[in-house]
């Protein structure tokens, strides 16, 4: 078991509570400081795992904490939270080492995935496992709460089908629930004692998902100190959860048919192949067909995938379940927070059923817990929901290049500025640009250096 805590550092009382209380319930340990003095002091290599610090506090700043601990330890992965509408202290921060930022206000389950990404990409870059790989955060129970017809349907017909090992596809747009229903068919299978394991195809570099996938040998490449098992060894007799799998390349897309039709793989660097019994599950939120179309996606793979189709529709295709996942989480975070569930107001209700909800549930859970916190208990008004932006699904933001800005530029702030509008949410983002993750991902490294990818 993991022992390393994370160095939350925030000058706030009531942010340190919150962030502490938050990743608390992920399993990880938290220690706090109040100061960046006081952080650098307590900070020690091997101690932590993560650090999160904010950027605005009086004394040191966030930047200073940043620079003192790189100093120190120029690999431990440093997270800085920044306010609303300052994204260049992001960047800033970014081109200084930080492995990402968060923006104020953030949700409680963007914090998470951004530490178990954080954390992640940390092993990759072989600093040993961490005891989170694939427990932690993701093995909380979570219910599907819904009242709508289809979905009902939907759920009823898993619970039979879940019980082959055929392959699932499921699509979906971002936030739909498409990894819950991911989890509710594992836990409905014959394999549900044995481990869920999940790999995200977009947020892993092209050249570190083979061996992500597969595994290595010690010595495959260079910079392969030790074996090394791949998900789908470790997902042995489980499930395999491959999420965003349209971001997978072509060349890997074949290597992933192989290992399907023959049950087993072959380590980087290995001699023999190993068999596995693993059932595939894989998540889409484009229109996969349209991929294999447009010859972007092996057809061979598409049809081995989508031996059970799934599709989850939309938030706003099921209007019945706006009001009453807005309950849910209502109570949710009334309770988390300790107030009094607020009541809606008329006027909110019905601008939360005709909103369009382009994030869809994660997006209704984000606003509702902001809507709880800004309301302090009371009944919730329309300005505390924060619906602007995306109307229609146009981008956020309106930029107009001119002679002395260039394209670069312009979509480099384009990028930025739909990145803060979304909270950093680069899934979200790249649905609203309409371009892919991995594009997203690489252009951040491309201004700023700013995540190291592979050696
Ligand atoms: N029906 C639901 N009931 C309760 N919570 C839900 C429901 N659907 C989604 N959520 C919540 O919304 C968030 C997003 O869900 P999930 O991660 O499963 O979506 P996704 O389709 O995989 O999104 P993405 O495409 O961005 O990966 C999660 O926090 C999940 O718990
Ligand atoms: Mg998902």
């Amino acid at each position: 078991m993991n022992t390393k805590s994370i160095l939350v550092v925030d000058d706030e009382p009531s942010m340190r509570i919150a962030l502490s209380e938050s990743l608390e319930s992920c399993g990880y340990k938290v220690e706090t400081s109040e100061s960046g003095a006081d952080a650098l002091e307590k900070f020690q290599e091997d101690k932590f795992e993560v650090v999160i610090t904010d950027m605005r506090m009086p004394g040191m700043s966030g930047m200073e904490v940043l620079r003192g601990i790189k100093k120190v330890s120029s690999r431990m992965p440093v997270i800085v939270i920044t306010a609303y509408g300052t994204v260049n202290t992001a960047v800033e921060a970014m081109k200084e080492g930080a492995a990402d930022f968060i923006m104020k206000p953030f949700s409680v389950g963007h914090l998470e995935s951004l530490v178990k990404k954080v954390v992640a990409e940390k092993d990759r870059k072989g600093e040993g496992g961490s005891g989170h790989d694939s427990k932690g955060c993701l093995s909380r129970k979570k219910t599907i709460i819904t009242r709508d017809e289809a979905m009902l349907a939907l759920l009823e017909l898993l619970k039979g089908v879940s019980k082959s090992k055929s392959s699932v596809l499921i699509q979906g747009e971002s936030g739909t629930g498409k990894e819950l229903i991911a989890r509710y068919i594992h836990r409905h299978s014959d394999r549900a004692k044995m481990p869920f394991v999940a790999v995200n195809c977009a947020a892993i570099p092209g050249n570190l998902l083979e061996s992500e996938m597969f595994g290595h040998e010690k010595g495959a490449f260079t910079g392969a100190s030790r074996r090394r098992l791949g998900k789908f060894e470790l997902a042995a007799g489980g499930t395999l959860l491959l999420d965003e799998i349209s971001e997978m390349d072509v060349q890997l897309q074949a290597k992933l048919l192989r290992v399907i039709q023959e049950s087993e793989v072959d380590r980087l660097g290995s001699e023999a192949p190993v068999p596995v019994d693993v059932r595939i599950i894989a998540t889409t939120n484009v229109d996969l067909k349209k991929y294999v179309e447009e010859k972007k996606f092996r057809d061979d793979l598409y049809y081995r995938l989508n031996v059970i189709p799934v599709r989850i529709p939309p938030l706003r295709e099921r209007r019945d379940d706006i009001v009453f996942l807005c309950e849910y989480f209502l109570e949710k975070y009334s309770q988390l927070s300790g107030t009094t569930m607020p009541a809606l107001s008329k006027k909110v209700e019905q601008m939360l059923e005709n909103y369009r909800w382009p994030g869809n549930v994660r997006e209704l859970e984000n606003v509702i817990e902001r809507a709880v916190l800004l309301s302090g208990g009371e009944t919730i008004l329309p300005e505390h929901l924060y619906l602007e932006g995306e109307k229609n699904g146009q981008p956020a933001v309106k930029l107009i290049a001119s002679k002395d800005v260039t394209l670069k530029e312009t979509e480099k702030r384009l990028i930025f500025e739909t990145l803060e509008k979304v909270e950093g949410n680069k899934t979200r983002a790249s649905e609203i640009l309409g371009i892919s993750v991995r594009t997203i991902r690489n252009k951040l490294n491309e201004y700023g250096k700013m995540v190291e990818v592979g050696g």
